[in-house]
């Protein structure tokens, strides 16, 4: 048991993978372990975010689930409504394909892409506004590590978005908390770590909003099937946002489980 009354997330970042046959047999995979032995809704959300070009038949295969599984975009338009913007979708247009969820402020987004605060504030605004949830990731590079400045920085990523989120949109804000050194490297955050950092994160919240000590604070960076357990005993860790091993359904699955069984 956590000792937290927030309902886990665990939701598979498939990032730009895998081709169309591995999807769906991943998707086949992962519902027939549910099928198995289900996980029920209300001991953990689950989540999928494939590419842009899959979300739709995700979609779509995911409600022969046994149980509610939310498809989520990974990524969303700087730009709302509909238009002349070659290349883009908007968060209207993912509301109006029954998508509800969506990614923003990845690491990979702020790195390779160079998503500036700016950017991110457009894409947080157009979801909330298009009655999207958001899930708003924040996290450290090494080098602040180690120079003493996670928390700073990644307090600061929580501010940033604060100008742009009104009073009543923070109930459909998901934090996902991922050190950047622990993205696909095989490192994770130490369970205290990650737990300091996450209490860290939920203060800041507070301070900000009033859900503060209701919202969703998830971790990522390497969550694995043997990690997840002694993550998920965590109080202030509501969940995780996995890229690599959601990708196999056994493991995905697993850490699933291990969430819902602090319920
Ligand atoms: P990882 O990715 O689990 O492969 O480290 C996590 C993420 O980037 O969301």
């Amino acid at each position: 048991m956590s000792g937290s009354t927030i309902t886990p997330w665990v939701v598979g970042n498939w990032k730009m993978n895998p081709m169309q046959a591995d999807a769906s047999a991943l998707l086949q995979n992962f519902k027939q372990l549910l099928n198995n032995q289900n996980i029920v809704e209300e001991n953990c959300h689950i989540g999928i975010a494939p590419v842009a070009i899959a979300l739709t038949a995700v979609r779509d295969s995911l409600k022969q689930a046994n149980r509610t599984i939310l498809t989520v975009a990974q990524d969303v338009s700087r730009v709302a409504g509909t238009g002349a913007y070659t290349g883009e979708i908007s968060a209207e247009l993912l509301k109006d394909n029954a998508i509800d969820f969506v990614l923003v402020g990845h690491s990979e987004r702020r790195e390779i892409f160079d998503e500036q605060p700016q950017i991110l504030n457009e894409k947080v605004k157009n979801a909330l506004n298009a009655g999207l949830t958001v899930i708003y990731c924040v996290g450290e590079s090494l080098e602040q590590r180690e120079a003493g400045q996670a928390e700073q920085v990644v307090l600061q990523q929580i501010c940033d978005i604060a100008a742009v989120v009104n009073a009543e949109q923070w109930k459909n804000i998901v934090v996902a908390y991922e050190p950047i050194w622990a993205i696909g490297t095989g490192k994770t955050a130490s369970p205290e770590d990650a737990q300091a950092m996450h209490a860290k994160i939920r203060q800041g919240l507070s301070q900000i909003t009033a859900e503060g000590q209701n919202m969703a604070i998830l971790y990522g960076g390497s969550v694995k099937p043997e990690n997840a357990v002694e993550l998920a005993a965590c109080p202030d860790i509501n969940g995780a946002l996995v890229g690599g091993a959601s990708l196999n359904a056994e493991s995905f699955y697993k850490i699933a489980q291990a969430f819902a069984n602090t319920k």
